[in-house]
């Protein structure tokens, strides 16, 4: 009947229930941005381009409600007022379950971050590491999860390599290092995102050689964007169950390489987040 084939349909074009970003995307922090600017230089994104603080706030309230609509729940955390770049909460740390490593800032303009940071996660009850902040480290930026154990370590403009030594005190977690070698992709996830187990989108001509292998074969169905794409910032893109949340920007072709693997896409616009260099992934700390 009509009614079969529209449920054997659906079932058809159901994905797997065991993509891996199902089980890591529960809740997260993100931070409004209450005292979003752009007043100092840290990365080649920031031109010193004005933000207009009411259509950030729009852009922000938008991205939180795009992932509430997937059934994650958001929790929040007050902005200082003289640490502008705060809204980007996914550098505070790494979490992995009940722990954080905490991160150590490379530019003293962020460093005025570490202490909030850490009394949040201590009054939400996480097992701090890293509190004597011996190598630089730039947390959720630098350091993804593809699934429950494998960390795709970024190193280079902003985290130490070494760091990854300490973090492995985090559990059982497996380290593959990325080195980044472009300075406008500074963090892994501005040309990183983990779609599934076998999928990420990414930008090839940020990375080394050694670590475009190791994207290939450890990540064989991964996607590569197109210069325009990396501009629009389309691999800092969070993925929630079967959907990939981006700035907007995303290319048709991508869009349908992941259509045809059971991802729709929803694209938020970021441009005011952008000016600073980050989107969507920097937003947001999974916890
Ligand atoms: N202006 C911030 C900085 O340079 C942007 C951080 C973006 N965060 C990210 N995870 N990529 O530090």
């Amino acid at each position: 009947s009509a009614i079969d084939q529209i449920n054997s349909n659906e079932t058809i074009s159901q994905p797997k229930m065991s993509r891996a970003s199902a089980h890591l995307l529960k809740r997260v922090l993100m931070v409004p941005p209450n005292h979003f600017t752009v007043e100092y230089s840290i990365n080649p994104w920031m031109t010193n381009e004005k933000v207009d603080k009411e259509k950030a706030m729009q852009q922000w309230t938008e991205l939180k409600k795009a992932i509430e609509n997937e059934g994650v729940e958001v929790l929040t955390m007050e902005q200082q007022p003289n640490l502008p770049d705060q809204v980007f909460v996914c550098n505070s740390g790494l979490v992995f379950k009940d722990k954080v490593y905490l991160s150590r800032f490379r530019h003293k303009e962020r460093t005025g971050e570490q202490e909030h940071y850490l009394k949040w996660f201590k009054a939400n009850r996480y097992q701090t590491i890293g509190e004597h902040y011996e190598k630089f480290f730039e947390g959720g930026g630098d350091a993804v999860f593809s699934d429950d154990k494998t960390l795709w370590a970024g190193f280079g403009p902003r985290t130490d390599k070494s760091v990854y030594d300490l973090i492995k005190k985090l559990g059982d977690v497996e380290i593959v290092i990325c080195e980044l070698t472009d300075p406008k992709f500074y963090h892994l996830d501005t040309c990183f995102a983990p779609v599934d187990e076998t999928t990420a989108l990414w930008y090839p001509p940020a990375f080394s050689e050694a670590t475009k292998m190791e994207i290939k074969r450890r990540l064989p169905n991964s996607i590569a964007i197109n210069d325009d794409e990396a501009k629009a910032f389309v691999c800092n893109a969070i993925t929630v169950r079967n959907t990939v949340i981006s700035p907007i920007g995303i290319g048709e072709q991508t869009k349908d390489t992941l259509g045809k693997r059971g991802f729709r896409v929803t694209e938020v616009p970021m441009g005011e987040f952008m000016k600073s260099g980050g989107a969507c992934q920097c937003l947001v700390l999974r916890l």
